[in-house]
C-alpha cells in the first residue's frame, strides 16, 4: 500500500493540493507493502489550517493561505523545518518585476480556499489568489536531518550543511563557498555550490533527499513526470536539490539561458498555462541506512510510472487538459548532410574515388537517428529555445528517424528538429495544428543541414556542447568530492580561471593536422587573469594549409557556440591586425562557465570567406572573444568547420 501527495498549480492564481489514496490510481510497491492505510483519505479543518491524512501521511496546510506545514510520513515528526515560520516552509515562489521596477517576490499566498473533492479515494483542495506583492521568502524547506542528496544515478552524495556554508568561505560570487569548517571533516576543502546539481530538463525527472535520522531512513522526493510546461526545450538546463536542504521544482528560470529567456507581459496581454502536477514521493527502508541509494532506486522506478501515467486523469480542474482531449504527430525524420571531407593531401586517384562517394551521398537524405523532434509555439527554427509561453513536447527518433509525439495540448506549433553530429535548426516548412483526439502524420520531414561544400577541416562534434574538448583539473586548492562513480570533469568550481595555467604566456594556437581537439582545444574561450582583478581579452588562431585557392570562389566557416556569455567573437582572416571579418556581435548571458555547464544557448554562423582572402600555403582565423565584462564574459564553441567552394 503506498500513498501519494500531489502538488498542482492548477492556474497562476490557482494552487491545488491533492492528496489520494493511490491503491485506485497507482497500485503498489514493495517498499510500503507492510504498511496499510486505514480508512481512505481524511480531512480535518481547523481554524488556521487543514490537515489531509490517509493513515500514512499528513499534510497540513495552512488556510485560505496554502503553505505547507507540515509533512509526516508513518508517524514520523514534521519532515519540514520547524525552525523556518510556516509560510517559508512548502511554498511557491515568484519573482517578478515591472519594467524599470526591482524584483519582487510573490508567494502566491491563497485568499480563499475551498474544497473541490472529498470522499475516501481522493481529496483535492484548492487555494486561489490574486496577485500580490509579497515578501521575500526562500525555496522549499525540508528537514536538516536529511543528509543524503541524490540527483541521477552518477550524481548522489553526502551533502554539506547550511551551517557549513555559512561557516565557509564565499568564492567569486555568493552561491560558491569553499568549505573550510564542515561539521563532516570528510567535506573539507570541498566547494558546495547550488550549480553543483544543475542538469538538463529532459534528464531532470526525479531528485531528493534520503534522511539518516530513524532506524528506517526516509527518502523525500520530487518527481516531474512531463517536461510540457518547463521552458527552453529538453536540453535547458536547471536547479534540483541542493544544500539547505532544499528540494525545488523549477518551472521557469533565467538559469543557463539569462534573461533572453524572461517571461515578458505588455499591458493587457493574456496569458493563461498549466504548471504541473508534479509529484512529491516518500518512500522508507531500513537498509537505506547502510545504502541510501536503495531509496532513489526505487524513487527512479516511482519516477518511470509516474511518466508513463502522464498525462494524468485525476486533476479535477478542467485547466489541466485530460489524454483523451490530446493528439499525436508522427513521421520521419530525414538528414540531407553530405559529410565528405576533401583531404587536399590525397591522391589524384583517392580525390576521384571522394568525388564519386561525394555526388553519391549528396543525392541521398539519410534517416535522422537519435536525433530531438518537438512541437513549440510557432516560431523561426530554433526558436523553442528562448519560447516559454506556451507548452513544449519533444522526444527523440529511432534509429530510423521515426518519432511519434504523444499527449499534445491542442494547438497551433511548428516542429523543430536538431540532430547530434548535425549543425543548424530544422523547421518543418507547415505549422502542425492538433485537434483532440488527432493523429497528424507529418509527411517530408527532410532537414536539409547548412552546407556549402565539402568540408576541408573541422574541429569538435556538432552536438551543441563543449564536452568533447580539452577540460583541465580544477585548482588544487578545491578537493574534489569523489563520487562512488565518476562525475563529468566540467562540473568543477572554477574551470575559467585555469586558462592562465594552461596558456601561462600565449594564447591558444590550433594547427590543423596536428593539434587535437581534444587535449588542444580549451573548452571555454575565457578571458586572460592579468592580475589584480584585471582580465584581458584573447585571441585563439586555427593555422591551416591549403594546398590551392580558388579565389573566385565563396568558402564557408561554419561556427557553432555552446555557449556565450557577455561575448562578442570576432573572426579576423590571416591579418590580426584587419577590421574583424565577421563579429557576432554582444551575445549572451547564459553564464554557463560560472554555473560549471558545459552547454548554455545554441548560436550558429554561416560565414563567407571570400576564396581572394585566402592564399596556398599557411592560413590563420583569428577568433577574438572581444568583450572583457565582469571577468566571467566567454564563449564556448561547440563546432567550427571549414568548408570549400560551393
Ligand atoms: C504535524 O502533524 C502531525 C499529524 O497531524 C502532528 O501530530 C504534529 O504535531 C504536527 N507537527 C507540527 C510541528 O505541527
Ligand atoms: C533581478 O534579479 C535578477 C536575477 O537575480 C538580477 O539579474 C537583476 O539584476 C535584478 N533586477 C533588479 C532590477 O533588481
Ligand atoms: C560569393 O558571395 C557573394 C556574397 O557574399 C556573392 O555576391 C558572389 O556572387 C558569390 N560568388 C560565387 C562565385 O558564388
Ligand atoms: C554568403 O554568400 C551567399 C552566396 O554564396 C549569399 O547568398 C549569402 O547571403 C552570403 N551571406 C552573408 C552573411 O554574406
Amino acid at each position: 500500500m503506498q500513498m501519494s501527495i500531489i502538488v498542482v498549480l492548477a492556474m497562476v492564481s490557482q494552487l491545488l493540493f491533492l492528496l489520494s489514496d493511490s491503491k485506485n490510481v497507482h497500485g503498489r510497491t514493495l517498499l510500503q507493502e507492510n504498511f496499510e492505510a486505514d480508512t481512505g483519505v481524511k480531512l480535518l479543518q481547523q481554524d488556521q489550517h487543514v490537515v489531509m491524512s490517509n493513515g500514512i501521511v499528513s499534510v497540513t496546510l495552512t488556510a485560505p493561505g496554502g503553505a505547507v506545514t507540515n509533512i509526516t510520513y508513518k508517524g514520523s515528526d514534521n519532515l519540514l523545518e520547524t525552525r523556518d515560520k510556516e509560510p517559508d516552509r512548502g511554498h511557491w515562489d515568484v519573482v517578478w518585476t515591472k519594467q524599470g521596477r526591482d524584483n519582487m517576490t510573490d508567494n502566491l499566498v491563497g485568499t480563499s480556499y475551498k474544497v473541490i473533492a472529498q470522499n475516501p479515494d481522493q481529496t483535492e483542495i484548492s487555494f486561489t489568489t490574486t496577485w500580490t506583492v509579497g515578501s521575500t521568502n526562500v525555496p522549499i524547506n525540508v528537514d536538516k536531518r536529511f543528509h543524503y542528496m541524490a540527483m541521477s544515478d552518477v550524481r548522489q552524495r553526502i551533502m554539506p550543511t547550511f551551517e557549513d556554508r555559512t561557516n565557509g568561505k564565499p568564492l567569486e560570487y555568493p552561491e560558491a563557498v569553499k568549505l573550510t569548517n564542515p561539521s563532516n571533516p570528510a567535506l573539507k576543502g570541498e566547494v558546495d555550490d547550488k550549480y553543483l546539481y544543475s542538469c538538463d530538463n529532459k534528464d531532470s525527472k526525479v531528485h531528493g533527499w534520503v534522511s539518516s535520522a530513524s532506524n528506517t531512513p526516509v527518502g523525500f522526493w520530487m518527481i516531474t513526470p512531463s517536461n510540457e510546461f518547463r521552458t527552453g526545450g529538453p536540453i535547458k538546463q536547471d536547479l534540483t536539490s541542493h544544500v539547505g536542504p532544499f528540494v525545488l521544482s523549477m518551472f521557469i528560470s533565467r538559469h543557463y539561458a539569462g534573461e533572453d529567456i524572461d517571461l515578458k507581459f505588455q499591458t493587457q496581454d493574456y496569458w493563461k498555462k498549466v504548471f504541473g502536477p508534479v509529484y512529491v514521493y516518500l518512500n522508507s527502508d531500513a537498509s537505506a541506512k547502510t545504502t541510501p541509494s536503495v531509496l532513489w532506486n526505487d524513487a527512479k522506478q516511482r519516477m518511470e510510472k509516474e511518466v508513463a501515467s502522464w498525462p494524468y486523469s485525476f486533476p479535477l480542474s478542467t485547466e489541466f487538459v485530460k489524454s483523451n482531449q490530446r493528439g499525436s504527430v508522427s513521421g520521419q525524420l530525414l538528414v540531407h548532410d553530405p559529410t565528405i571531407i576533401e583531404n587536399q593531401h590525397m591522391m589524384v586517384l583517392y580525390i576521384y574515388i571522394y568525388i564519386y562517394i561525394y555526388r553519391f551521398v549528396t543525392k541521398r537524405a539519410v534517416p535522422g537517428g537519435s536525433a530531438y523532434v518537438g512541437l513549440a509555439a510557432p516560431g523561426a527554427a530554433g526558436s523553442w529555445q528562448l519560447e516559454n509561453k506556451g507548452y513544449q513536447f519533444w522526444t527523440q527518433t529511432d534509429k530510423s528517424g521515426n518519432f511519434m509525439i504523444k499527449n499534445v495540448i491542442p494547438g497551433t506549433y511548428s516542429l523543430f528538429a536538431w540532430v547530434p553530429g548535425t549543425v543548424g535548426d530544422y523547421k518543418h516548412a507547415s505549422d502542425i495544428t492538433i485537434t483532440p483526439g488527432s493523429n497528424v502524420k507529418a509527411s517530408n520531414v527532410v532537414f536539409k543541414a547548412p552546407r556549402k561544400g565539402s568540408t576541408l577541416w573541422e574541429i569538435g562534434i556538432p552536438d551543441r556542447t563543449a564536452a568533447e574538448f580539452f577540460i583541465p583539473d580544477a585548482s588544487p586548492q578545491f578537493k574534489i568530492h569523489s563520487y562512488n562513480h565518476p562525475v563529468e570533469k566540467f562540473r568543477e568550481y572554477g574551470l575559467w580561471e585555469r586558462y592562465k595555467d594552461v596558456y601561462p604566456r600565449n594564447d591558444l594556437v590550433f594547427t590543423i593536422g596536428t593539434s587535437d581537439y581534444k587535449k588542444d582545444w580549451f573548452f571555454a574561450h575565457v578571458l586572460r587573469i592579468v592580475g589584480n582583478g584585471q582580465y584581458a581579452a584573447t585571441t585563439w588562431q586555427i593555422l591551416f594549409d591549403l594546398k590551392n585557392v580558388n579565389e573566385a570562389a565563396n568558402y564557408t566557416l561554419q561556427l557553432a557556440l555552446a555557449s556565450a556569455n557577455n561575448a562578442e567573437l570576432q573572426v579576423r582572416l590571416n591579418d590580426p591586425k584587419s577590421l574583424p571579418h565577421f563579429t557576432t556581435g554582444t551575445i549572451g548571458k547564459d553564464n554557463a562557465v560560472a554555473r560549471h555547464g558545459i552547454h548554455g544557448l545554441y548560436h550558429f554562423y554561416s560565414i563567407n570567406i571570400s576564396g581572394s582572402r585566402l592564399v596556398v600555403g599557411r592560413n590563420t582565423i583569428f577568433l577574438t572573444q572581444a568583450r572583457n565584462q565582469g571577468r566571467l564574459s566567454e564563449v564556448m564553441y561547440d563546432y567550427i568547420r571549414l568548408e570549400g567552394p560551393a
